[in-house]
């Protein structure tokens, strides 16, 4: 299969952009296979768009078979983009719709427009409100939340910040800022001892803006607290160290309807044995198994779909949104985080627990689309 290049279809075009430069570039492909694969073709065109390790926008082969798991080997961009290079362009001209793709030395050869981009992308430049900016100055519509609710989807601390002035229940955390840590680190150690003084150990060490579990640490006491800390540091200069919260892990996965958010029934993901705890390994090459819908009484499974569904609202998300809970040994749950782009496979845990409410996996894709379609960039 490949892309029309002069492009008359009366169908909406969808680019679907993928990869990029965060360090989940290899689960977005992954995605982006799975998309390309289920995407109604009848109804829609289909641009894929990798965005390399280093950042290149590249014509991709519509292939989503070499999108795929090979063993262990996980795939990526520069394994797909077609031969010769060259960058795809987005117009900045809102009033343009058209792709272009330039290599040096030749006239930039022309795509054809775009009616709605659907980023496929997880973690920095692509989940965190930055790839949605340039979309808005191009003006294109795009599948998912806007500027602000992807950045602070992609934040620990604003997150929890703006889920607690909504009433959300967070648990207890404390936030290390670049500045506390580079002028006076034993001050910012003290602060994490004293944390852990109040609240208890273990505490968790987090990069306040990363994902898939990267550089998180659980933290038993003093003597482990600097590596982790310098783990967290690799992935973001600002960290924040959270409780352990003891109990269940439930998710629910919220999805904008014509007439607005409707919460999926929830899941639970169990702990995993040979983990320490929900890593990055265990969520996507061990394949973890998530149980849908979670076995909880009617009055929880009430509650936690009300307050992903505020969650949602919280943060003025659009699209979608993963809301995930702890739910603690005194029958309260306590929000962990959002995703904006939560993991996105069919067998990941947002598409499962929308096909157990009834949505299967080409009609989330398809509702996504029509709700961006439905969308213009700018003011909403
Ligand atoms: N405060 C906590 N108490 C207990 N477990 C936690 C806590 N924070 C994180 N975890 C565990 O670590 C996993 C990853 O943490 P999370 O904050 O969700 O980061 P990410 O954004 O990388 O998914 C969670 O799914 C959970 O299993
Ligand atoms: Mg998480």
């Amino acid at each position: 299969m490949s892309s029309d290049s002069t492009h008359q279809s009366p169908k909406p075009r969808v680019a679907v952009v993928f990869g990029g430069r965060s360090s989940e570039h290899t689960i977005s492909v992954l995605t982006a296979g799975a998309v390309l694969r289920a995407i109604d073709r009848e109804r829609y065109d289909v641009l894929p768009i990798g965005i390399t390790t280093d950042g290149r926008w590249a014509l991709t082969a519509d292939d989503p078979e070499r999108m795929a798991i090979t063993g262990r080997e996980l795939p990526t961009v520069a394994g797909i983009a077609e031969p010769g290079g060259g960058s795809v362009l987005l117009p900045v001209d809102p009033a343009a719709r058209e792709v272009v793709l330039a290599e040096p030395g030749s006239v930039p050869k022309d795509l054809g427009d775009v009616d709605v981009v659907f980023p496929v992308l997880h973690g920095p430049y692509g989940e965190d409100g930055t790839l949605q900016g340039m979309l808005e100055l191009s003006g294109v519509p795009y599948v998912g939340a806007g500027v602000l609710a992807s950045a602070v989807g992609m934040d620990k601390e604003y997150m929890k910040r703006i889920f607690h002035s909504f009433g959300l229940p967070v648990g207890p955390y404390t936030v290390i800022r670049p500045r506390e840590w580079d002028t006076d680190p034993a001050a910012a150690r003290k602060k994490i001892v004293d944390f852990a003084g109040d609240h208890g150990w273990p505490v968790f060490v987090k990069p306040a803006r990363a994902g898939s579990s990267m550089g998180i640490t659980k933290v038993d006491d003093l003597a482990g607290l600097d590596d982790a800390i310098a783990e967290a540091r690799a992935h973001d200069p600002k960290i924040i160290v959270e409780s352990l919260l003891r109990g269940r892990e439930i998710e629910c996965g919220v999805l904008e309807f014509e007439d607005g958010p409707r919460a999926s029934v929830p899941a639970e993901i169990p702990p995993v044995s040979d983990h320490d705890f929900y890593d990055f390994e265990a969520k996507y090459l061990d394949s973890a198994e998530g149980i849908v819908p979670a076995p909880l009484t009617p009055e929880q499974t009430d509650r936690v779909r009300e307050l992903a569904v505020l969650a949602y609202e919280a943060v003025s998300c659009e699209g979608l949104v993963r809301a995930d809970f702890f739910l603690t040994e005194d029958g309260e749950f306590v929000i962990n985080e959002i995703n904006t782009l939560p993991g996105f496979t069919p067998i990941s845990m947002y598409p499962r627990m929308w096909q157990a409410s009834g949505v299967d996996y080409p009609e989330l894709i398809d509702r996504l689309i029509q709700a961006a379609l439905r969308r213009s960039t700018g003011l909403r």
